[in-house]
């Protein structure tokens, strides 16, 4: 789910800029193609994105090549763009904002990275424009994701605006990505607004619901508001992007801003494949996405608590955390499935299949019983072992709660048994064996929360949800803050 609604993000930002670049600086009203068209005044082809992709791709890349923030290197490689043409459709760069073009100017005199410039009458939607990457790269890190939502503005757009823009707007892509809903996202309570300008809480509170005339100019509080009066009247990418590209004025930015949060909620197979399959390097953005989302999604869950046994709630994909062990919710056959164990078996890798064959063959031919654990390798997992374990099926095992309290302690005994530190559980039988995720919380945390203190090695225990709405239930169902 995350990983198509990250790819979703970056897609749709060349999708809207490709889109829009025909048509910046018309004025409306004019018919608009529901396909790409050449022209405008950069003369683009069909397909062809301008400056907020390319510096969208070279704030991705510097992500991945630095495993993180580097303005330094965040700002080489958009002044590579300038200069050489790095990510650039051409051998050349062309559509450079006047912003950008004179913050890099002066990083290069000065080689100091933040040289945006301040003032109000500096706030354009330059650094907003290629905020993406930053909330795919951040979105399980609240606190991360802000600083860096806000430097990556400041390097070359220090404007109060541009920045508070661009902090509320990657909280907004990050929540999509976690999959909130339009409602959530858009609710008054979904960022905390303390020190934002007055301008920026003035549409987050609602201007863009407004029946009015929408100026889409490069002032980043018009292409905020237009973009999210977009993103919330209607109900799919493709229809949220054709009205953006229709009110004229700045439409690849403002269609890049949209394409960029409608992208992420709507995901990469939200977006028509017509303008996909023709959108210029489609390939290189696809793989650009993938590998944030390689690099992002690793959750660095901070086990080095040395004095304290912790345990920890988290979203996101099982297969991506790094604790030592990681339980799987097998089945009897132990040869994979599908949810989390196919998910452990598809990212794991033929390596733990192997093991688990060997299994069937010694110690389980009749298969794995619901409540033990056994271990296997993790193969390509970045834990050390997985351990499988059957959750009862709700409705079959009407000894379903001993049977899930052992699945949960056979795991994490047998996970210190193998002097782990660290375990990370799926909610088991939750999904597939039906078992009510209220009932389930109850058991999993009173079991883990009694055990814990007897075990001699783990101190980290990680809860594991697909959803913002499971780990919701699981944290309601144990009066969890
Ligand atoms: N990471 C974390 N959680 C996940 C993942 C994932 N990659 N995939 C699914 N989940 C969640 C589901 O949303 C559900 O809440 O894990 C929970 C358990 O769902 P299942 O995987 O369906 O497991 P279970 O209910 O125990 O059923 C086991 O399903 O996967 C097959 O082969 C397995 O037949 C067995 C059955």
């Amino acid at each position: 789910m995350q990983k198509n609604k990250i790819i979703g993000s970056l897609i749709g930002l060349a999708v809207g800029d490709a889109l829009g670049a025909a048509y910046e600086f018309k004025r409306p009203p004019y018919n608009i193609n529901e396909n790409y068209i050449t022209g405008g005044v950069h003369n683009v082809s069909i397909g062809e994105w301008t400056d907020d992709t390319s510096m969208a791709l070279c704030l991705a890349q510097s992500l991945i090549d630095k495993n993180g923030f580097d303005t330094k290197d965040q700002m080489d490689k958009y002044l590579s763009w300038y200069e050489d043409g790095y990510f650039s459709t051409r051998s050349e760069c062309f559509d450079i904002g006047n912003t950008v073009a004179r913050a890099l100017a002066s990083y290069k005199n000065t080689d100091e990275p933040f040289s945006g410039i301040a003032g109000d009458n500096n706030s354009g939607n330059g650094s907003l424009m290629r905020l993406s990457p930053i909330a795919l790269y951040y979105y399980q890190d609240k606190e991360a994701l802000i600083k860096y939502a806000a430097q990556s503005s400041q390097i070359t757009h220090k404007s109060e605006l541009a920045v508070d823009v661009c902090i509320y707007y990657a909280q907004l892509i990050a929540g999509a990505v976690k999959g909130y809903s339009k409602e959530e996202l858009l609710s008054n309570e979904f960022i905390d607004t303390k020190d934002m300008r007055k301008e920026v809480i003035n549409v987050m509170k609602g201007s863009y619901k407004e029946d009015k005339v929408y100026k889409p100019t490069g002032y980043v509080i018009d292409t905020l508001e237009t973009a999210l009066m977009a993103f919330y009247r209607f109900d799919s990418f493709e229809d949220g992007l054709l009205h953006v590209i229709s009110l004229g004025y700045d439409t690849d930015t403002v269609g890049a801003v949209y394409g960029q949060l409608a992208g992420a909620f709507y995901g990469h197979n939200g977006i028509p494949k017509k303008w996909t399959n023709a959108l210029i390097k489609y390939n290189l953005l696809y793989s650009t996405a993938e590998e944030l989302y390689n690099n992002s999604s690793v959750q660095k869950v901070n086990f080095n608590d040395e004095m304290h046994k912790k345990i920890h709630i988290l979203v996101g994909d099982i297969t991506t955390i790094n604790s030592d062990v990681i339980v799987n919710a097998a089945n009897y056959r132990l040869l994979g499935g599908g949810g989390v164990d196919g998910a452990i078996h598809r990212t794991g890798g033929s390596k733990i299949l192997d093991e688990c064959k060997f299994l069937r063959k010694t110690r389980y031919p009749d298969g794995l019983f619901t409540g033990p654990a056994v271990a296997t390798t993790a193969g390509n997992l970045k834990a050390k072992y997985l351990i499988h374990t059957v959750g009862p099926k709700y409705r079959f095992d009407s000894n379903h709660v001993e049977l899930l309290e052992s699945c949960y302690k056979n795991s994490l005994m047998l996970a210190d048994d193998y002097k782990c530190e660290s375990i990370a559980f799926p909610s088991i039988a939750t999904g597939i064996y039906a078992y009510p995720k209220d009932e389930a919380a109850k058991i999993a945390y009173t079991v883990i929360n009694k055990l814990l203190v007897n075990t001699r090695y783990i101190k980290d225990v990680v809860f594991v949800f697909y959803s913002q709405e499971d780990a919701n239930i699981f944290k309601k169902s144990n009066h969890i803050k």
